[in-house]
């Protein structure tokens, strides 16, 4: 049942009442929250269609949504977001009502590396969907909805005692990666003050889960120690990041699509607060634990640690820090709990023992990303 209706909240999203069937277009459906997202999606919304709107790029994997392939509620386009033309003639050949817009340059390293791409991704493409939103979809129309998935990085890093991120909390981005996001949000308010579109936003802190790029933390963690790889800690490892698991993002992105306030930005977290040496001293005893109980993985897996008789923390590597590395986030989730009545269900232990079984469990998955073959999959299965 839903708490919240329009008579409570006037500008509740959408007018439609929480029943009502919708066309959505995912931006990023390929990416790893972007993936979970439209499983998660697809499960709970028997009659929705789903367009996904996906450009590929390295972090864009297509195997990741292949279970919904020949789901007639389904379709998959590859395509470029900053293409404004493209999108009009999607939204309109969809009649898409409602976009999730996910896509992203998302990784900080590359972008210390290269900004302009995430300039060209998150910045001008955000724009052009916006734009196209605007030249396609009725004028100040209650039936149409963005929303946009940014990140807690927006707001800067916190000192040990600073209270965490409110929504209110100014914006103090430090990397490219976090400028470009900054801006893509003030493009998506400057969307609804000025032209009526309705938006909402959410700020999340760090996701892990199934389907993540292994240039990531977590997935990236778990595949060198399965690799016999060294585990590269960024500096002192005092870090400290909030951890979400992203079946828990999905829950938070759906209540604020289905009951949101028009306009409203609601920041999403986990509430768990680790520094990345407790947390990769956790997976480490994890993946040992597990050796233990499973005889097979020493075999599946021989130069991981614990197939040598070895502990996993004995990878753990300090290496150069990342320039202008933020020191802390954390997520003040009042918002989201007193408004949506949303918290998130999934505790640190059962999140990351799932997260490391699906690894285990699925092993193609990753080692086609690292051996690049993910890319030859769209070849194989649909050119011929
Ligand atoms: P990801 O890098 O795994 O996926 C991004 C997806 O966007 C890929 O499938 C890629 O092919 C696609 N893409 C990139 N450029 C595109 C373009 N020009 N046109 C169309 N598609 C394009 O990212 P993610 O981790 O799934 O993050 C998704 C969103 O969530 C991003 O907007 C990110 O800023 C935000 N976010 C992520 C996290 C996190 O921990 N991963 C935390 C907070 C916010
Ligand atoms: P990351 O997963 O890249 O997410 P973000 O930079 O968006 O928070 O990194 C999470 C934390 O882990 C961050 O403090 C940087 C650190 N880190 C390492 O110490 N080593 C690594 O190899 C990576 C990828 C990250």
């Amino acid at each position: 049942m839903t708490i919240w209706s329009g008579a409570v909240f006037p500008n509740s999203c959408p007018s439609r009442g929480r029943m009502a069937t919708r066309r959505l277009l995912v931006t990023g459906g390929a990416g790893f929250i972007g993936a979970n997202f439209v499983h998660y999606w697809a499960g709970r919304h028997d009659a929705d269609r789903i367009v996904v709107l996906d450009l590929l790029t390295y972090a864009g994997n297509r195997t990741s949504l292949a279970a919904l392939e020949s789901d007639p509620r389904f379709r998959f386009m590859q395509g470029d977001i900053v293409d404004t033309e493209l999108v009009r003639a999607l939204l309109d050949e969809e009649n898409i009502d409602t976009i999730v817009h996910f896509a992203a340059e998302s990784h900080v390293d590359r972008s210390i590396h290269g900004p302009a791409d995430f300039v060209r991704t998150n910045l001008m493409g955000t724009a052009a969907l916006l734009e196209a939103c605007r030249l396609t979809w009725p004028a100040q129309s209650d039936s149409h909805h963005f929303h946009h998935v940014s990140t807690d990085e927006v707001y800067g890093t916190l000192g040990p005692d600073d209270p965490a991120f409110r929504e209110d909390k100014q914006y103090e981005p430090n990397s490219p990666y976090a400028a470009s996001k900054a801006g893509s949000d003030h493009l998506v308010r400057a969307y609804h003050h000025t032209y009526g579109l309705r938006v909402t936003t959410s700020n999340c802190s760090n996701n892990y889960g199934p389907y993540q790029f292994p240039e990531k933390l977590i997935p990236l963690m778990i595949v060198n120690l399965l690799t016999g790889k060294p585990l590269p800690i960024y500096g002192d490892g005092l870090n400290v990041r909030d951890w979400l698991h992203v079946e828990d993002h999905c829950v938070g992105i759906e209540a604020v699509i289905e009951r949101g306030r028009v306009d409203q930005t609601y920041n999403v977290g986990g509430g768990n607060e680790w520094t990345n040496l407790d947390l990769v001293h956790g997976l480490c005893d994890l993946l040992d634990e597990q050796f233990t109980a499973r005889p097979d993985l020493a075999t599946r897996f021989p130069d991981a640690p614990p197939a040598a008789g070895k502990s996993c923390r004995d990878q753990i590597e300090f290496v150069t820090d990342r320039p202008g590395h933020d020191r802390r986030y954390a997520i003040d989730g009042e918002k989201m709990a007193s408004e949506l009545d949303f918290r998130p269900r999934i505790g640190f232990t059962t999140g990351l023992r799932s997260t490391v079984d699906w690894y285990l469990d699925n092993e193609a998955w990753w080692r086609a990303v690292l051996d690049g073959s993910y890319r030859d999959w769209v070849a194989k299965q649909y050119e011929g």
